[in-house]
């Protein structure tokens, strides 16, 4: 997919896409820099949009890992199905919201990793917070969840459900964007 058709889904549903142009490279380094991929069984990536890091994460993964891909919109939805062919990628139409759903369906352990893009701040609260809960309940003891945030004043909101939150930050993505990287352990 274009810049430009992202930038069309933009218009359709900004909300829920949140940004107007796909990750940088840079940005992607950094979402990808927490994971120990010869270690890990299952990541989940929550949002991919038009695959900046699900083609990263497939390039990384060793031959056991599973990957869970979700997403809600049906242009980058359809994009990633046609972009993307590997025999431990669960590619999903659906939202984020039905994780626990989702990963049970494939008969997955809990996630070892989740990566979000979900532009979470534009979410209802309600919302917001049952994401983040179903992101819990769905990582393993030292899982971790790896979220990008054009902000860096959210570290409450993240607090509030984990209780480990690290900050990253990197200057080289439009916006610039703050990784927050949070374990319970
Ligand atoms: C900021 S974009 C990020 C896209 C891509 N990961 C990137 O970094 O370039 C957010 C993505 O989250 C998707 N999204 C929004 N709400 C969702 C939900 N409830 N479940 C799954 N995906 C969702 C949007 O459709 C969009 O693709």
């Amino acid at each position: 997919m274009s810049k430009r058709s992202f930038l069309r889904e933009f218009f359709k549903a900004n909300r829920m896409v949140g940004s107007v142009i796909p990750s940088s490279r840079f940005l992607s380094k950094k979402m990808l820099q927490p994971i120990h991929f010869e270690q890990a069984k299952v990541i989940v990536e929550l949002g991919p949009g038009t695959g900046v890091f699900t083609k990263e994460l497939l390039s990384k993964m060793s031959a056991n890992c599973h990957l869970v891909v979700i997403e809600l919109n049906d242009a980058f939805f359809h994009d990633l199905q046609q972009k993307f062919q590997h025999p431990n990628l669960h590619l999903v139409h659906g939202s984020a919201g039905d994780l626990t759903t989702i990963l049970q369906g494939f008969n997955l352990a809990k996630a070892d990793y989740i990566l979000s893009s979900l532009p979470l701040s534009n979410f209802p609260a309600a919302l917001r917070n049952s994401i983040l809960e179903a992101i819990k309940g769905n990582l393993v003891a030292e899982g971790k969840l790896i979220q990008f945030q054009y902000t860096r004043g959210l570290k409450k909101l993240y607090g509030a459900h984990f209780k480990q939150v690290h900050i990253d930050y990197t200057a080289l993505n439009f916006p610039p964007a703050f990784v927050y990287t949070c374990t319970n352990s």
